[in-house]
């Protein structure tokens, strides 16, 4: 493969010899139906039943394709970046050898990086996307494991997602060490990225073979989501470290928030003479009112409609004001039931609500008020 393409097509491969030859297949057809100059590049982990070499036989006929052959640390992610190295062109592309992930989907993946974007990712969580035919356990942990992914990303709805794309100054000069599955997170995490496009497909499980997820692929995903965020705090300038930023101003915020009500509560009742539920509840209104603008034009930063109360900013706010009341009555809960059922002393049960219903807050808040 010593042409320049636009775009390469990574496959990583581990025994799929059922498969390898039709999805090399339909790649090639949508590539050249779209007028696409792209390669392929299998790269697979010596398979031990016929991969090698029925992709070895087809390199005769497509001279587009090429296969490398691993030999050490072998893994799906350390197959992509292995992709990632050899591939010979500024775009790269990531789809697995049995049609779980639509080839025909590439030719738009391309497009949204030639309109912009830096990385691309088919989403089975936006609108429009689905899985079929995944059993409950595999449903259940995928939803796990995209749950964790969005504390980190919480503006991407399937950070990992093994059907993407991107441009080479992504990750150049990067040194990726992914481990496992979860190769679109590493690049996320490390990578330097301003625009993300999600485009919807289904994925349909393969109809040939099996998966290779194992227990070890799951738990060296937890190890990643760890070495990511201890990564984002000391190399700081990337997209990890701006959501800790944000999640540390929402903090700062909520304390003020709790000076505030204190505050408030304290000058309603002792020099207004109002009945102290009657002065909390306005405290507390008081408070979240704060808490609102502060984050709206601090936390979040979304001072160019300063001047302007827009519609936006009302919904904004009644978003805000639900989850806020919501929290509050999940931090009473709280206080009670551990106080009262499980005996502990009630200031410790109401910081242990209150640090619940911080992460409640902001998780809920981010992915709804502020989904920026
Ligand atoms: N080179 C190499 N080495 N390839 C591998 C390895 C490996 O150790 N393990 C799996 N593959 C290849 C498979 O041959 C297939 O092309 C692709 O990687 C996906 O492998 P599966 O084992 O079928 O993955 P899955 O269906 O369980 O997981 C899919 O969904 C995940 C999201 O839930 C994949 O798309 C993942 O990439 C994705 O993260």
């Amino acid at each position: 493969m010593d042409a320049q393409y636009e775009i390469t097509v990574i496959i990583p491969t581990f025994n799929e010899e059922a498969n390898i030859a039709d999805i090399i297949e339909a790649v090639n057809s949508t590539l050249s139906a779209n007028n696409i100059r792209g390669g392929i590049l299998v790269v697979d982990d010596e398979s031990r039943d016929k991969t090698i070499e029925i992709v070895q036989n087809l390199t005769l006929k497509y001279n587009n394709l090429k296969i490398i052959v691993r030999h050490e640390d072998h893994g799906l992610s350390q197959s992509v970046i292995e992709g990632f190295k050899q591939a010979n062109s500024d775009i790269f592309i990531v789809i697995d050898a049995d049609f779980s992930h639509p080839p025909m989907l590439i030719p738009l993946f391309y497009g949204e990086i030639k309109k912009g974007a830096d990385v691309v990712i088919g989403s089975r969580y936006i609108h429009g996307g689905k899985i079929q035919q995944w059993p409950l356990k595999r449903r259940v942990l995928s939803l796990g494991a995209t749950g964790l992914g969005r504390i980190l990303f919480p503006e991407i709805t399937d950070p990992v997602s093994g059907f993407f794309a991107l441009r080479k100054e992504v990750i150049s000069g990067v040194q990726l060490h992914p481990r496992g599955y979860k190769i679109l997170m590493e690049v996320l995490g490390k990578g330097q990225w301003k625009s993300i496009v999600e485009i919807p497909f289904t994925f349909t499980d393969r109809h040939n073979g099996e998966s290779k997820l194992t227990f070890c692929i799951i738990s060296d995903y937890a190890k990643q989501i760890l070495s990511l965020a201890e990564y984002s705090l000391t190399s700081r300038n990337n997209q990890i470290w701006n959501e800790w930023k944000k999640m540390a101003k929402f903090g700062f915020v909520g304390f003020s928030g709790v000076l505030v009500n204190v505050g408030f509560l304290y000058l309603f009742t002792e020099y207004l003479g109002l009945y102290y539920i009657t002065a909390s509840v306005v405290a507390i209104e008081i408070a979240i009112l704060n808490n609102f603008f502060l984050n709206d034009y601090w936390t979040f930063d979304l001072k160019d409609e300063v001047n302007s109360f827009t519609q936006n900013r009302l919904k904004r706010f009644f978003s805000f004001q639900c989850v806020s009341i919501i929290g509050l009555i999940i931090n009473i809960g709280i206080l009670y039931t551990l106080t009262d059922f499980f005996g502990i002393y009630y200031l410790v049960s109401n910081l242990i609500g209150i640090l619940i219903v911080f992460f409640w807050n902001y998780l809920v808040n981010r992915h709804t008020t502020w989904k920026l």
